[in-house]
């Protein structure tokens, strides 16, 4: 058997399936987990007869890897993954390579990758997507560090993603914690798509009425559809459609309405306030899981704070077609929101993305592959410095075209009392965006009163600023 020099530290569910998508690309591979038991497990059940050495200590684990190593860390983001490096750090010599694939924060990326680069140590921050199944078969993987890096992992990395119809889904992102911020906007994103279906379903089941079979149907055909073919699309299809065998009601009426998270979709909005760029359907989507979580308030409150109720009265075919719209339309302003915080993270950290390529990457093996993403890419390959996705002459169109029913959608919600934060969001940040007038000249002259802050004139040119002493001769 060949030595190996690729390792895998970390055997969670993540862990384990990297280890076996890299053997079964040819690599032979080594693995190591802190309790022995899970590796004793792993190693009688699912790696048996695999080219996969395993290994007990962290001494064992380095000893087994020819060098140069590459070794990828899949713990817990992080102290677990400080703790792991700081193992690992007096076992390893130059030219070695510390892999981080879980999703760290990209500030401790950039620390670590600047910690292990002055001692001669290789260091890649590395955003994976996929969940079990992406990281068995193919995830998509977001790769950050210097570009020697990248070149010393690359044929493995592309051998494991996921491969789509323009190559695979892997490319290197950009220094330090370039990968780890890409896949946090990844998450935020996905975040944003999850309200959004979320919002999509309370629609058709409280407006509508249509019940887990409907449900399962609509969502199907909106599967079928150029637009909204994706993966969070075709699982919200299949969701519907289990029954609980304890209650025989579907399963998703029984599941408690109150979201978990980890904290990528809180990250993405923290930077995106760092950086000033506007990601209001993410935000509602991050508050929406929040609002959510306080359950028994929320129970309470219900008996206290009446509001509008009721069904649509109109065509049910028809406002479903319009929830499609304004599920489509509301989603474009995400990636868009999306796509520019990038980009200025880009222009602000130094990591020269290409937001065609990051399109391309995510349009296989990640959590929010979508048909839609080709033509995010293909903007972005037209004008690498575009503004805005939403002018983008494809999507530009299809929001003129389709902003009449989305408007229809939010005035129905609003009469219905159902709230669809994400789809609000969206469209409020749609109409900000495209007016050339908005009220803030309230808000500056306000500022210019009460704290002499100053303000900029219509008619004078940018940059001269005023005061004016508001209660003089008034
Ligand atoms: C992915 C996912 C994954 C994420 C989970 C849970 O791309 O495979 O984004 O990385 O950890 O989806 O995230 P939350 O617990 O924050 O929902």
């Amino acid at each position: 058997m060949t030595q190996p020099s690729f390792g895998v530290i970390g055997l969670a569910v993540m862990g384990e399936n990297l280890a076996l998508n890299v053997e079964s690309r040819g690599f032979p591979v080594a693995v190591y987990n802190r309790t022995a038991e899970k590796t004793k497990t792993f190693m009688a059940e699912r790696a048996q007869g695999k080219n996969v050495t395993d290994t007990y200590t962290v001494e064992e684990f380095v000893k087994a890897l020819a060098p140069p190593r590459k070794i990828l860390v899949m713990v817990k983001a992080g102290k677990p993954v400080d703790a792991v490096i700081s193992q690992l750090k007096p076992l390893l010599q130059e030219g070695d390579m510390i892999i981080d694939g879980g999703n760290s924060l990209y500030e401790d990326t950039q620390r670590r990758t600047e910690e292990l680069e002055a001692v001669g140590l290789g260091f890649m921050g590395m955003g994976v997507s996929g969940g079990e199944e992406g990281a068995l078969l193919g995830p998509s993987l977001m790769p950050g560090g210097t570009p020697e890096a990248y070149d010393k992992v690359e044929s493995i990395v592309t051998k494991i993603a996921a491969q789509v119809d323009d190559g695979p889904c892997v490319t290197y992102i950009g220094p330090g914690g370039a990968g780890h911020y890409v896949k946090m906007v990844h998450n935020g994103i996905e975040y944003g798509d999850m309200q959004l279906i979320a919002e999509a379903y309370d629609l058709l089941k409280n407006a509508l009425g249509l019940n887990h079979e409907q449900l399962s149907e609509v969502f199907a055909q909106w599967n079928q559809t150029e637009e909204l073919n994706s993966f969070l699309i075709e699982i919200s299809a299949e969701i519907f459609k289990k029954i609980d065998p304890e209650t025989d009601r579907p399963l998703v009426d029984v599941i408690l309405d109150s979201a978990g998270q980890k904290g990528t979709g809180r990250w993405t909005v923290v930077s995106s306030l760092e950086l000033g760029i506007p990601i209001p359907t993410i935000y509602a989507a991050v508050n929406a899981r929040v609002i959510s979580s306080f359950k028994e308030e929320r129970v309470a409150a219900k008996e206290q704070l009446a509001g509008p109720s009721g069904k649509y009265e109109g065509d049910v075919q028809s406002f479903i077609d319009k929830v499609r719209d304004a599920l489509y339309c509301s989603k474009m302003c995400s990636y868009a929101q999306g796509m520019a915080l990038m980009g200025k993270a880009s222009e602000e950290f130094g990591f020269n993305l290409n937001l065609s390529e990051i399109a391309r990457i995510w349009k296989g093996g990640c959590i929010i592959r979508a048909g839609f993403l080709d033509k995010i890419k293909a903007a972005f390959k037209e004008n690498p410095k575009l503004p805005n996705l939403l002018l983008a002459p494809e999507f530009k169109q299809t929001i003129l075209d389709r902003q009449e029913a989305w408007r229809e959608v939010l005035a129905v919600s609003n009469q219905l009392g159902i709230p669809v934060p994400a789809f609000s969001a969206s469209l409020d940040y749609f109409d900000s965006y495209r007016r050339d007038r908005l009220p803030q000249n309230l808000t500056q002259a306000q500022r210019d009163f009460f704290g002499a802050h100053t303000y900029e004139r219509v008619d004078k040119p940018r940059g001269e600023f005023f005061h004016t002493e508001w209660m003089e001769n008034s």
